[in-house]
């Protein structure tokens, strides 16, 4: 006799970003750059970044906070905690273990997890399998960056893109039938060298000479990320969707990566999904990496977007390489 699964889906939301804005105009004097340049170019506007000596935990403390009292969720009876993130507040502890003490969740597992902007969406996926297993009942999923301290704010070719924030959803038993449907992970670590922090491991440490050379900043091929991107989003969900057994006729919202409102676009046109239909910040946070998802995620929920029932795709693509979607039936009332 196989046992009965239960309904995983996404109890509460919220989100955080940091206070200080950083304009296009604010970089056109410190690269040779344009706000057209960058509009046209990428959709952005504007992003935040953290204030000096504010950590990615202080981010991710806040959107945490905000989901957990948004599902009426005690952080004491959260079984595990997920922080997706690519700039942790240090290598060890993790940044999860660091929320596990702040918010009090003393019986909770928690683990970082490394999956770069495709993040939040493996978080979900390994979340909603926890609960489905009837292993864990509540488990909170944060998406966090700070990149804003591993940009290089001297190259033009990276620091118009990037900004801090971070998003949180805490994952719970729902009713039958609705949760996250089906999910497609993958990875393709041949690419791995096209997006890339040289310094900040064991085979580059921070040595004085990596400093020099601005090693221990995002390097980017952004035309390469660009074509795999433009590839991949609209194929992961469909592969989520056929998981799923749904079609793309019955997606009524989809949740990008944030990365660049012409990747955004072109998925949008393969989906058949109106602009309407696709929740889009973009032009004011730029590329918050894993946290980009989430907190499209939490302010479109927290704006009464989604009713119950309605089918959406949350999907993303980053490092590593690494791309991710989830098909989520949503099972919040408003
Ligand atoms: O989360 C995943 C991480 N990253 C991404 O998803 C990024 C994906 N890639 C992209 O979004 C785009 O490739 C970029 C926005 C990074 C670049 O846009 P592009 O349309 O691919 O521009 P390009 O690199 O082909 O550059 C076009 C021109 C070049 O000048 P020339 O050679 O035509 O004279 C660049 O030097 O634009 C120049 N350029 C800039 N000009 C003004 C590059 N960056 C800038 C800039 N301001 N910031």
């Amino acid at each position: 006799m196989t046992q009965k699964r239960t309904s995983a889906g996404i109890l509460g939301t919220g989100w955080c970003v940091p206070e200080k804005t950083v304009t296009n105009s604010d970089l056109e004097k410190m690269v040779d750059t344009s706000d057209a340049w960058i509009v046209e170019r990428t959709g952005i506007h504007e992003r935040h970044v953290a204030a000096e000596g504010q950590p990615v935990s202080d981010l991710a403390e806040r959107a945490a906070r905000m989901a957990l009292e948004d599902a009426g969720v005690a952080a004491e009876d959260l079984d595990l905690i997920i922080v997706a993130t690519l700039t942790s507040d240090r290598i060890i502890p993790s940044t999860a273990c660091i929320l596990q003490d702040r918010l009090g969740a003393k019986k909770a597992a928690a683990f970082d997890l490394s999956a770069a902007c495709s993040g939040f969406a493996y978080g979900a996926a390994v979340a909603s399998q926890f609960i489905a297993g009837g292993v864990y009942r509540h488990v909170l999923v944060i998406g966090a960056e700070t990149l804003s301290k591993v940009v290089d704010w001297t190259d033009r070719n990276t620091c118009i893109l990037f900004g801090d924030g971070a998003g949180a959803a805490v994952f719970g038993p729902v009713e039958d039938g609705y949760g996250l449907l089906g999910f497609d992970l993958g990875s393709d670590g041949s690419g791995g060298d096209v997006l890339d922090i040289p310094a900040s491991g064991s085979l580059h440490p921070v040595t004085k000479e990596a400093l020099e050379a601005h090693q221990q900043y995002i390097h980017m091929d952004g035309k390469a990320v660009f074509r795999f991107a433009v590839k991949i989003m609209g194929h992961t969900v469909e592969e989520a969707l056929k998981k799923s057994n749904h079609t793309k006729e019955e997606l009524d919202w989809l949740v990008p990566h944030q990365a660049n409102i012409r990747i955004i676009d072109s998925a949008a046109k393969r989906l058949e999904l109106p602009m309407e239909k696709v929740i889009i910040n973009i032009e004011k946070y730029g590329n918050m990496s894993a946290a980009s998802i989430p907190v499209a995620l939490a302010e479109a929920a927290h704006a009464h977007r989604f009713k119950k029932g309605d089918l959406i795709a949350l999907a993303g693509f980053g490092a590593g390489l690494t791309w991710a979607s989830c098909i989520v039936k949503w099972a919040k009332e408003d």
